[in-house]
């Protein structure tokens, strides 16, 4: 008799809150056999893993993955053609900056089956609980999600006349290294260094971070106050709403002189 192999579910487990999961990811989370799982996966979310459930860490930091792309796909295929039940979780959505694509072309090549499950994205996630509208009449009329992400010692690949937009909220995934790149960029090409800015770290976690600046002095509150990953970049007039409406923990302004 030929095994069963069932579809291997590429699992958005939103940006840390675990009230932010799907049901339909809690549902798969609970019946899987195997969890597949990236570093931003919050340690509250991987206590929702039945106990009898295999893990599997594969964890990916920006400049240090864990375990190569190839090898990540290979493990998913490997489990499924197993005809065990994979669940592979990955923070926020797998289709924003996650490479879910990636993982389910290689799926498609063996010849398994996959379904995606959409997750909050950290755009969407850190913004809400910081109070930060990503569009509001009158001040943003679009959104746009871009990676700050470059290979090592190379420039950004971006179109920055078209991001250089006063009407536009900008959101930057993995901004931190190339902060000072992203603020020259984004200037040059015509943005005021004194619009709205801010670095959201832990975003919708019980210790977020909200620092409120503007895009000239970004990157010197990002280094004075040792903002690490995963953190993300806010640019636009919305950034100014935090302080209204920020509700989880207080926006705090920038003030490098009281924290030296
Ligand atoms: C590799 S990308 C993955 C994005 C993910 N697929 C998503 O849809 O949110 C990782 C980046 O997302 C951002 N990020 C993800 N979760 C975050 C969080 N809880 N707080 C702040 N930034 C977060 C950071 O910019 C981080 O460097």
């Amino acid at each position: 008799m030929s095994q069963t192999i069932h579809p291997v579910y590429l699992v958005g487990a939103g940006p840390g809150d675990p009230d932010l999961l799907t049901v339909k990811a809690l549902r798969l989370i609970q019946d899987a056999d195997v969890v597949v799982y990236d570093r931003l996966v919050s340690e509250a979310i991987l206590d929702l893993i039945p106990a009898g459930t295999t893990r599997i860490f594969v964890g990916k930091a920006s400049r240090n993955h864990h375990m190569p792309q190839e090898q990540i796909n290979e493990t998913l295929a490997t489990i499924a053609d197993s005809g065990r039940k994979v669940v592979r979780l990955k923070g926020g959505d797998p289709f924003v900056f996650g490479r879910g694509s990636e993982e389910a072309m290689h799926l498609t090549q063996r010849g398994i089956p996959f379904q995606i499950v959409p997750g909050i994205t950290a755009a969407s996630g850190c913004t809400a609980y910081a109070g930060i509208p990503l569009t509001h009449r009158g001040m943003a009329k679009s959104v746009r999600f871009v990676t700050g992400h470059a290979q090592s010692g190379e420039a950004l690949d971006l179109n920055w006349d078209s991001l250089a937009d006063p009407d536009t909220t900008l959101v930057i995934y993995m901004g931190l290294t190339n902060v000072a790149m992203i603020r020259d960029e984004l200037t040059a090409a015509g943005l005021s260094p004194a619009t709205p800015a801010c670095a959201i770290q832990n975003g919708t976690l019980a210790d977020q971070r909200t620092v409120i600046t503007t895009l000239g002095d970004l990157p010197d509150c990002v280094e004075g106050l040792n903002l690490k990953a995963p953190t993300l970049i806010v640019v636009g007039e919305v950034v100014g709403l935090a302080g209204e409406l920020g509700w989880l923990n207080p926006a705090q302004p920038c003030e490098l002189e009281a924290q030296a």
